[in-house]
């Protein structure tokens, strides 16, 4: 494995070269850092960490204040990969001035480049603003979780072809703005790939199909810790709340029973002290 830093040279590569991308979610130190080891090639600091690790019901009850610290705990781990940070809800949304100043607060963190949802006409300016100011961006269409209330639930998009060529034009828009790469969410495959083919920007898709030129997923689905909901498009490659129950409920018992801890975790006193402290606990004996 290359360890080279991933950029947007790299994205632009891969997709040049038709090497898949690969994506995962992190929220702390260690997972990113594993991650990082594993050849994972960016790791998105994604606000889905308001529900997997905040327990909040959505995502639209994150801050940049919590973005800030999960990024810089992420950035601190990793070497190699890229470090993405999604910009919250609000956080990109009601001015450009605000905006810039939260994306640059994301960068101060250790970000490599920020991701927005949305591709109306504001988007697409501050893409390109965000662009002109050296902030690189990831674009996000299709499902995009920040909108939930607008699309009433967690619902597959671009069904028709006539919302996918609307999707592929505000696409190619943000990638016109300087957007280097587009997650595309839950949409069907034959959209996705459509997308695909007719961006120059490399596609990362979640529950969008084999055809992007990436993949992205949460890292607590894949590793079996979450599970309030298990998404269609996810694939679990470990079972962490089984392990992680498991050794809380044997800690537990060892506990109780006096089973821990045994000699070899504990600090002892050298002889000399241990003796005064032996006499001392005599002497308050022996005064009772
Ligand atoms: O917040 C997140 O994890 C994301 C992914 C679902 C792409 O935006």
């Amino acid at each position: 494995m290359s360890t080279k830093k991933v950029t947007v040279k790299t994205f632009f590569n891969s997709k040049k070269n038709q090497e898949k991308i690969a994506v995962l979610t992190a929220y702390d130190y260690s997972t990113a850092k594993y991650f990082d080891d594993a050849g994972v090639d960016a790791i998105l600091v994604g606000d889905s960490l308001g529900m997997v690790v905040l327990g909040y019901e959505n995502t639209q009850q994150v801050t940049m204040d919590e973005m800030k610290i999960f990024t810089g705990a992420v950035a601190r781990g990793v070497r190699r990969a890229m470090v993405i940070a999604d910009m919250p809800f609000l956080a990109a949304g009601v001015s450009i001035s605000d905006a810039i100043r939260n994306a640059g607060d994301l960068i101060r963190a250790g970000a490599y480049a920020v991701k927005i949802e949305g591709g109306d006409d504001y988007t697409v300016e501050l893409v390109k603003r965000l662009s002109g100011v050296g902030i690189p961006v990831v674009a996000h269409l299709g499902f995009t979780p920040q909108f939930i209330n607008i699309f009433g639930g967690y619902n597959v998009q671009l069904k028709t072809s006539e919302q996918t060529q609307k999707t592929l034009a505000q696409a190619k828009k943000l990638q016109e703005a300087g957007a280097f790469a587009l997650v595309l969410e839950m949409v069907p495959e034959e959209s996705a790939k459509y997308i695909t083919e007719n961006l120059s920007i490399p596609t990362i898709g979640i529950g969008a199909g084999r055809f992007c030129d990436g993949q992205v997923l949460v890292s607590d689905d894949i590793l079996g810790k979450y599970s309030d909901f298990a998404p269609k498009f996810s694939k679990k490659y470990a079972d962490l709340k089984s392990i992680i129950f498991e050794a809380g409920e044997k800690y537990t018992q060892e506990v109780k029973s006096g089973e821990f801890p045994t000699e070899e975790h504990i600090f002892s006193l050298n002889p000399e002290e241990k003796e005064k402290l032996n006499d001392k606990a005599g002497k308050v004996y022996s005064r009772t």
